[in-house]
């Protein structure tokens, strides 16, 4: 990772999950102006990323690619600077293999060309999938693809605009029962790019899978690599799917503050023009975007799982901590989480809580309501009453009293 390049997870819109090939260029004009006007963009929403389908089927003759002139009458430079006259950077997809996913042009072969092509319309941000990748001879899969992310690795670090470098390696290798080929990939993500999809694709509109199972599944796969996120380098557990159906709103809030405990890229796949104001309401709360942008940029850890609560915790840079609940059995329930027993010690200017002088406060995050925790002493515990398939989020200072 470059910590420069990406300082804190990115934050933006992608249209895949919500619009797959079905884009053009006024989705794009259309859902910028839209997160200008709902506050999008001021709460930190401040990329737009295309996903695949948008280039022609052939290359030109000098070999770069060319974006298709039916869903792009503009061009994409224009549309670059449309977005950043508006304060957006702009995003693009390609593929490490000899095609993407969709079936377009891979740049394979074409590492060096892209990488300036791209730079040259005003594009920041390459998310680099990995369809069509296959190994040479004597070679491992997992070495091929090696091999490929740190070739495109190589250009960036000689490069004097180097792109940020989202890697989808990792998904490649993520529903293998053995996880060993992942936990591989895992470890070199970081050495090359910023960020890094770890998990298969968060399903929408499919019957054979319930969203909330894939935020969950993708949830899974992300608290099993902490250990790899820090300044710089983020996993990807892959879109906020904030106007998919077959989420409630209680499982979609939910998302958003699992994503944010966990500083994971706020990507948007949403129609946002069309999105209701409760939405927007959840996608700008300033309270779990702070710990999303925290500049720690620690993933929280799971400090309990039993099947219906999760407890996640992690330290945030100005001494807090953040605990979050996620309720994810049937029914709502109450649970009461004593802060003895999530490793929490809050230090004061007068000694470690608890110990004289020293008070907590708590905040929720939903409410942004703070309570003090000091008359409770060394029992002192997170009370939280929450829906099925919820999530509640604290902060904790300790404050001298
Ligand atoms: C893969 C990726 C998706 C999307 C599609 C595009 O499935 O994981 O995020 O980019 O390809 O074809």
């Amino acid at each position: 990772e470059n910590p420069q390049l990406l300082p804190t997870p990115p934050m933006g819109f992608n249209n895949w999950a919500r619009f797959e090939c079905d884009l053009n260029q006024t989705l794009f004009t259309e859902t910028a102006d839209a997160m200008v006007s709902r506050g999008l963009l001021k709460a930190g929403y401040d990329r737009v990323n295309i996903d695949d389908c948008w280039p022609l089927y052939e290359r030109a003759q000098n070999g770069s690619l060319q974006w298709n002139e039916t869903l792009f009458p503009a061009g994409l430079p224009w549309l670059g600077n449309y977005l950043k006259q508006r304060g957006f950077h702009f995003g693009i997809y390609s593929d490490a293999g000899n095609g993407t996913c969709g079936g377009y042009p891979g740049s394979l072969g074409y590492e060096e060309i892209d990488a300036k092509t791209f730079a040259s319309w005003g594009i920041d941000y390459l998310k680099l999938d990995g369809c069509n990748v296959y190994a040479k001879p004597g070679q491992t899969d997992e070495e091929r693809y090696e091999e490929i992310y740190s070739h495109w690795h190589d250009i960036f670090s000689h490069s004097d605009n180097p792109l940020i470098f989202s890697e989808s390696a990792p998904a490649y290798f993520a529903g293998e029962a053995n996880l060993t080929d992942w936990y591989t990939i895992m470890d070199w993500v970081p050495v090359y790019g910023e960020l890094a999809r770890h998990s298969q694709d968060i399903v929408v509109h499919d019957s054979s899978k319930h969203p909330w199972d894939s935020v969950m599944a993708n949830y899974d796969q992300e608290v099993r690599v902490a250990r790899e996120q820090g300044v710089g380098y983020y996993n990807d557990p892959d879109f906020l799917i904030a106007d998919e159906p077959n989420l409630t709103f209680e499982e979609k809030k939910s998302h958003f503050a699992l994503w944010s405990s966990l500083s994971a890229p706020l990507i948007i796949s949403a129609y946002i023009p069309d999105l209701p104001d409760e939405t927007i309401e959840y996608l700008t709360n300033e309270n779990f975007i702070a710990v999303d942008q925290d500049k720690l940029a620690l993933q929280a850890t799971l400090v309990s799982h039993d099947g219906t609560w999760d407890v996640l915790t992690k330290s945030l840079s100005n001494g807090d901590r953040l605990v979050t609940i996620l309720n994810n059995g049937s029914g709502t329930g109450t649970i009461e989480v004593p802060l003895s027993r999530i490793g929490y010690a809050g230090s004061t200017q007068r000694g470690w809580w608890p110990g004289p002088g020293s008070n907590l406060q708590v905040k929720d995050l939903w409410t942004g309501k703070v309570s003090s925790l000091s008359s409770q002493g060394r029992n002192a515990a997170i009370k939280a009453t929450v829906p099925s398939h919820g999530t509640a989020s604290y902060r904790i200072s300790a404050r001298q009293g």
